[in-house]
């Protein structure tokens, strides 16, 4: 790495203390032997007025107290159809926790049990870089002809980015149909901020040819790029990419495939587009749960994506054989970060009157990611 790109990180804020210290001095135990019981009293007397929503890579103990468990989708679409509860307690990331609050009512409010569960994806590119990116295609007079498609894994100020520049969200269900949808409207798209999502759609998706695709690198005068690099790009991916997903390689999925015959390779579409090309199935992570489930016994699965959902598809299926697609241990640090004291110490907080960990959206940025959000929501 360049040394000015070296010291450009250096001056990077770490975005978890801007979201804040997370809870002080009030935790309980992990040790405490009580903890499942006061969880279940909390749980019990919040009632209705509460919805437990978590993400599929949350802990065991955590998932256990979830109303609803899904993908980002699913989560996303219970925040918006559910208009009873008046308190979510959102078990997984900021960013969708701050979904959660764009999609719900004004007297609803969001809980994220610990500030500090970002997404390291999210922060790879803040509103400051991506409008400085949009201005480098106004310059050359493309970004007219843009569309800009964003993955959930953003700030709430990208998705209001989006939305304002008249494109929308998408998820790994569903980027197969925002991109086409995008083509529709535009010449060209502007993918935020998951490069590997993004190639790995236009290209074994939508047909597109690796050539068609350039990264932009926000570090990077004009990108990185040339201008007539720009000009003739199909898809301009963001340089972003998830720091779990990255590290499933094409070594892992050959030694897999000599060492277990007849293994099927399943991994999520964040992976390198090397692995997700000579994968057997690729889907997010709804999908991922659904594929090993409906299959039958005796099938073997090697899953490239986080640990906690692995493991729990493991213990879920003992009729087949389901392991980690790479040998190291790889929980998503972030996700992990919501344990049960924290879930615990939100919950009793709010029995006991008080409001913590309240993810709010201001309502100018909220606005507009919500008109791409509700395009994401409204796709075929
Ligand atoms: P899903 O969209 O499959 O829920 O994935 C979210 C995520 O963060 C994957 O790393
Ligand atoms: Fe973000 Fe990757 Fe964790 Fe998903 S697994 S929340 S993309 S860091």
């Amino acid at each position: 790495m360049a040394l000015v790109d070296l010291l450009l990180l250096g001056a990077q804020k770490d975005p978890n203390s801007e979201r804040g210290v997370s809870c002080t001095g009030e935790l309980p135990a992990s040790s405490d032997p009580k903890l499942i019981e006061r969880a279940q009293i909390a749980r019990k007397s919040l009632g209705s007025k509460a919805m437990v929503l978590g993400h599929h890579y949350q802990r065991d103990e955590v998932i256990d107290f979830a109303d609803i468990r899904g993908d980002s989708f699913k989560l996303a679409q219970a925040a918006a159809d559910n208009s009873d509860a008046e308190f979510i307690f959102f078990c997984g990331v900021h960013f969708m926790a701050e979904s959660a609050d764009i999609l719900t009512g004004a007297n609803q409010k969001v809980i994220l049990p610990d500030l500090s569960a970002g997404c390291s994806m999210a922060d790879m590119a803040t509103a400051q870089q991506v409008n400085e990116c949009w201005a480098t295609l106004s310059k050359l007079n493309i970004a007219g002809k843009t569309i800009p498609i964003t993955y959930m894994n953003s700030s709430a100020a990208i998705k209001s980015f989006t939305g304002k520049n008249g494109g929308a969200v998408c998820t790994s269900s569903n980027a197969e149909r925002a991109m086409k949808w995008a083509f529709e409207k535009g010449e060209k798209v502007l993918f935020l901020p998951d490069q590997h999502l993004g190639r790995n759609t236009a290209v074994l998706k939508l047909g597109l040819s690796l050539k068609d695709c350039v990264v932009w690198n926000p570090w990077k005068i004009n990108g990185g790029l040339t201008d007539a690099e720009l000009i003739s790009a199909k898809v301009i991916l963001w340089r972003g990419h998830c720091s779990v997903h990255g590290r499933f390689s094409v070594e892992n999925v050959t030694q897999v495939r000599t060492k277990l015959p007849g293994v099927k390779v399943l991994v999520h579409p964040e992976c390198q587009h090397e692995v997700v090309s000579i994968a057997d199935v690729v889907g997010s992570t709804e999908m991922i749960i659904r594929t090993v489930t409906e299959s039958p016994a005796g099938s073997k699965w090697a899953i490239g994506t986080e640990l906690n959902l692995v493991q729990r598809l493991a213990n879920e299926n003992p009729n087949k054989e389901v392991i980690f697609l790479d040998k190291a241990v790889c929980y998503c640090s972030t996700m992990n970060r919501i344990d049960l004291p924290h879930l615990v110490w939100a919950m009793e907080s709010l029995v006991n009157g008080k409001i913590v960990n309240q993810i709010t959206v201001d309502s100018e940025t909220a606005k507009f990611a919500k008109v791409a959000l509700d395009r994401m929501l409204a796709l075929p």
